[in-house]
């Protein structure tokens, strides 16, 4: 038997990995075991930072549950969603431009009527209305497309989220909308605050650790499907923002970026059921067609409430 040495460790535990391992999960895993292997010769890791970092993650698993999701929050921070995006971006090339699911999504919000206020009549914050539509890539308007909205309340907290001061009812900022033959969709709701992710578990720990800070720039998030189409799931963020450059999670793009507009004709404001002036924001999203998203509504489905099995 030959001792272990720090060259040859590496080999001993790929040697380990059965042939017959299902291909992708085999790639995966020798990957990580190299990559890893490689980080702790890099840094000279001692046993006490290794069961230092194996602790995190017991915490980063402990503090999670179905409202919060503090490995996404991790994997956010560390622009490791953000690389994976980018990964995807040459596949999607002609559609509109992705950006991170967040750890705020939450599966099965209502369906609602164009022109619905998806703040549920909050008098907080400020009125918008938020409207545009979704075209193919030959610019043609797409029909029953399904755009499921989210975004954060004027307190800058999303509804659902651990820790909030319960001001707002269940999915209060959330809807699906349908579009229909001209492809439009518009819906009324306060416009997008800036909002810190959260710090009070051990991602905290790391921005803290590190002199980052937490903020997110305002935006709305988006996840728009239709079967034969590549799913689209992206954010809008507000052209006004001061954190555009510096985003906690690295989500911005610049195609992504929009402006909202303050609208102060008194007839418009009684239209969309505003007491007064509004802001507007306009985008147009493009799907791009895909034949192997036949289903793509369970096909999100499924991502939306992926489990670790
Ligand atoms: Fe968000």
């Amino acid at each position: 038997m030959r001792d272990l040495t720090k060259a040859n460790v590496t080999d001993a535990v790929l040697d380990k990995i059965a042939d017959n391992t299902e291909p992708r999960v085999k790639e995966i895993i020798e990957a990580l075991v190299r990559h890893a292997h490689d980080f702790i010769r890099e840094v000279n890791l001692t046993p006490d930072e290794l069961l230092h970092g194996a602790r995190f993650i017991q915490a980063v698993g402990q503090i999670s549950d179905d409202k919060r999701e503090e490995g996404v929050l991790l994997g956010d921070v560390l622009g490791l969603s953000a690389l994976c995006e980018i990964l995807g971006d040459t596949v999607r090339a002609g559609a509109t431009e992705s950006s991170l699911l967040g750890p705020f999504y939450r599966d099965g919000a209502p369906d609602r009527q164009m022109e619905f206020d998806i703040s549920l009549g909050d008098a907080a914050g400020d009125p918008a209305f938020v409207s545009g539509r979704v075209i193919d890539t030959q610019g043609d308007p797409l029909e029953g497309v399904v755009l499921d909205v989210w975004q954060v309340a004027p307190n800058a907290f999303y509804e659902a989220q651990v820790g909030q001061p319960d001001e707002y009812a269940d999915y209060a900022y959330r809807g699906k909308f349908t579009t229909g033959a001209d492809g439009r969709y518009w819906f009324r709701t306060r416009k997008p605050v800036n909002y810190p992710v959260p710090t009070d578990g051990p991602v905290g720990t790391i921005l803290r650790g590190t002199g980052r800070h937490s903020w997110r720039p305002a935006h709305l998030h988006y996840l728009i499907y239709k079967n034969g189409y590549q799913t689209i799931q992206t954010e809008l963020f507000n052209s006004d923002s001061e954190y555009l450059d510096s985003d906690a999670v690295f989500g911005v793009k610049e195609s992504l970026i929009i402006p909202y507009t303050l609208n102060e004709d008194a007839e418009a404001a009684t239209t969309h059921g505003f007491d007064g002036p509004f802001y507007e924001g306009v985008y147009d999203f493009v799907m791009k067609d895909d034949a192997s998203a036949a289903d793509a509504a369970a096909q999100y489905s499924q991502r939306a409430s992926m489990s670790a099995d």
